[in-house]
């Protein structure tokens, strides 16, 4: 039959534009996702299974009854603010979570797993642009629990065979070029849906945190990468893997940072519409400046991105917050 992948979290932002992609290129999505940040409409493309991460017999349950051929995990906390002032938060989903899922995995035999890592494992880099090889050094929970869960990994994968892809996220962004998905996350903290919802009136104002870091024009530089790639890069690790190919941490990005005020221009020049704003402090634990060397991930995956230009990541956001794309 076709093959078959477990999404854990799938009914959240990047795990249902993955879970679509899936199903476009003949590979089944099987969502398993508690739907406290996912959204159920999001689900369309399999089956879903409301469940928990931490529950590892559910999970065991589920791979008996799918036997898919490897698990793509999203599933997990991923607000830096919020892992700061509830770390034990961060721990649970992220850390057991990982943990659960790789002893579901070793009991059932199944074998391929795709994780969803971060940039934030990197903590404020020494050197620009990022490369895998640059120091792990995260600053928050967050970004050490992601850390965390690639140890497991790469542990699990000596001891008891396990092979894993782990990708690490820049800043995802944008949404379905289709329009059948947005961008959304509860609460919303992200630059891009936070100007828009801006731009179209529906909170009165953008706060830019900090205009005086060390950079062109003072605000934070980071690397925006369009949904619809890091799905991409999910299907290209699904072969790898299936085709034998070696277990592999790589970077998702562009290879090009913005800054937040090159963001606002072009949401600006795209859909016609002011973002107002206002400077507040800087948000403590935001890097300067983050963007990625994408080298790795394209002599090992074939990884390009195809939708990350500026303008395209804005055009595809734009319409779900009810605002024009007019150039
Ligand atoms: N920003 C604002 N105002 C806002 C929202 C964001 O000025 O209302 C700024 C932030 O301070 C930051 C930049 O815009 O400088 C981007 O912020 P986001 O919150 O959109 O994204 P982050 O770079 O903070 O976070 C992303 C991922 C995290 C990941 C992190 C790694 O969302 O999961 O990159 O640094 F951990």
């Amino acid at each position: 039959g076709a093959p078959r992948v477990l999404v854990t979290g799938g009914a959240g932002f990047i795990g249902s534009h993955t879970a679509k992609l899936l199903r476009l290129e003949g590979i089944e999505p099987i969502v398993y996702d508690n739907l406290t940040t996912g959204n159920r409409s999001s689900v369309r493309w399999g089956p879903f299974i409301e469940g928990d991460i931490l529950d590892s017999d559910g999970l065991i349950e589920v791979i008996e009854k799918y036997a898919p051929d490897a698990v793509i995990h999203f599933a997990a906390s991923a607000y830096v603010g919020e892992s700061v002032q509830n770390p034990a938060k961060y721990y649970n989903n992220n850390v057991c979570g990982a943990l659960s899922l790789a002893d579901a995995c070793r009991q059932t035999g199944l074998q391929n797993i795709i994780f969803s890592s971060s940039c934030a494992v990197y903590g404020i880099p020494p050197t620009l642009p990022i490369d895998e090889a640059t120091p792990k050094a995260p600053i928050n929970p967050y970004g050490k629990t992601k850390l965390i869960g690639e140890n497991v990994l790469a542990d699990y994968a000596v001891a008891f065979g396990l092979r894993y892809v782990a990708l690490r996220y820049f800043n995802a962004c944008g949404a379905d070029p289709e329009g059948e998905l947005g961008e959304w996350h509860f609460p919303e903290t992200h630059l891009i849906p936070r100007a828009m919802q801006a731009a179209a009136g529906q909170i009165p104002h953008l706060e830019i945190f900090g205009d005086d870091y060390d950079t062109p024009d003072g605000t934070c530089i980071r690397d925006y990468i369009h949904v619809a790639d890091l799905a991409r890069a999910h299907v290209l690790a699904f072969d790898h893997l299936v085709r034998g190919g070696p277990n592999l941490a790589l970077n998702l990005g562009t290879g090009r940072g913005f800054s937040i005020k090159e963001v606002l221009l072009m949401i600006e020049e795209t859909t016609g519409r002011e973002v107002p704003i206002v400077i507040r402090p800087r948000r403590p634990g935001d890097p300067p400046s983050l963007y990625a060397d994408p080298g790795l991930a394209r002599e090992t995956l074939g990884f390009r991105p195809q939708h990350s230009d500026l303008k395209t990541i804005v055009r595809t956001a734009a319409p779900f917050f009810g605002l024009e794309v007019r150039s």
